[in-house]
């Protein structure tokens, strides 16, 4: 059996055991130096368990000198734990300050559709030359879809269309899912004045599927209506808006007669590209592509809205937006754009923010 000292020895081992704690710098030395004292083999447990075999005067002094160290070890660990602690959590909170100041990082997953960016293209082209955004419902009567647009019941234009018709109401009349954007031209005219300046971008519907036609899909219209307006005015803004669209200056353009039973006369517009090699190449060579249906109003259709066709002329036009964003962008398949392909998206799609390139605009190139 040791002896456990004297008290001398005590307050020897009480200071040396201050020190250590004192110098300590970090929370885990701390516990090891607890551990190494108070643990259940720790220096100060074996000498309170050597209590046991002294007498009992000797044991109650050395109780009593071992118990008060104890505390004071207890107490000495309990402080500097404290302020140990304090320090660990200043450095904490300075490393991990966060700057807010800083720029927000860009969320790169999302992604604009190209149909969605293409009509914010379109949009932006046409309100540099004066256009307001007009809309309609897709679920259109016969009437506006057709009759006032010179289209009556026997007229083959229906059929061609490829309707898709709602069941009949109470009085036998079927509505129609509008196979066009030109409905809004009539809703646009019976609820304004002219002049009217208007583009349409909105979704159409026609019964029809296949890599190039889809049951819906979208159309942007257009409509001017004044005092004086004639085909050059059609011209001018249908070249201007091609050339900005696709980018190109000098892009040729090309008006080819054709047939709209609202519009007299009606064009074709075609732009100059090249097949060569099996790609297409937009702006140079021989050959033409279709890009959107035009002409002038016909003035059944003024009439049919209330405006008055000896006064007011104007001249209107249509066009596929997934065909121009497909020409655009290079998007061989139209059935891919309503796929919710996330990989097709980061492919073809584009960052939010970027704001809609019409490239060249229309700088220099309207007058
Ligand atoms: N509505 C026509 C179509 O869907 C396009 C068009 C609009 C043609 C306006 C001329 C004028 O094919």
């Amino acid at each position: 059996m040791t002896e456990i000292g004297t008290m001398q020895d005590l307050e020897a081992l009480a200071a040396e055991i201050a020190t250590a704690i004192e110098s300590v710098s970090s929370l885990e030395a701390l516990e090891a130096i607890r551990i190494d004292l108070l643990g259940k083999k720790g220096r100060v447990s074996l000498m309170m368990r050597e209590l046991g075999g002294m007498d009992p005067e000797a044991r109650k002094q050395a109780g009593q000198e071992l118990n008060r160290l104890k505390d004071r070890i207890a107490t000495a660990i309990e402080l500097r734990q404290t302020l140990l602690g304090d320090a660990a959590l200043n450095d904490r909170l300075a490393a991990e300050a966060v700057d807010v100041t800083l720029p927000s990082r860009p969320h790169t997953e999302a992604r604009l559709h190209p149909l969605s960016r293409t009509i914010e293209e379109v949009v932006a082209i046409f309100a540099e030359m004066g256009f307001t955004v007009a809309e309609g419902p897709d679920i259109e009567s016969d009437y506006y879809n057709f009759t006032a647009l010179n289209i009556p019941e026997e007229h083959p234009a229906r059929q061609e269309h490829d309707t898709f018709y709602l069941p009949p109401d109470a009085e036998g009349k079927r509505k129609v899912l509008r196979t066009h954007t030109s409905p809004v031209q009539v809703r646009t005219m019976e609820a304004t004045e002219p002049p009217v300046r208007i583009i349409v971008p909105g979704r159409t519907y026609r019964s029809d599927h296949d890599a190039t036609h889809s049951p819906m899909f979208h159309q942007c219209e257009g409509l001017v209506i004044a005092d004086g307006i004639h085909m050059g005015h059609l011209n001018g803004c249908l070249i201007d808006f091609c050339r900005a669209f696709f980018g190109v200056d000098g892009l040729p353009v090309r008006f080819r007669p054709s047939y709209f039973p609202f519009t007299e006369p009606s064009a074709e517009v075609d732009i100059g590209c090249t097949r060569d090699g099996g790609g297409l190449k937009i702006g140079a060579g021989d050959d033409w592509l279709e890009i959107l249906g035009s002409g002038m109003v016909n003035p059944r259709v003024l009439a049919n809205c209330g405006y008055d066709p000896e006064k007011y002329q104007g001249f209107a036009f249509g066009m596929g937006i997934e065909r121009i964003a497909m020409l655009k962008y290079g998007i061989p398949d139209l059935r891919t754009f309503y796929d919710s392909d996330l990989r097709w998206m980061r492919h073809y799609g584009f960052l939010p923010f970027d704001a809609p390139s019409v490239h060249a605009g229309l700088v220099g190139g309207s007058s």
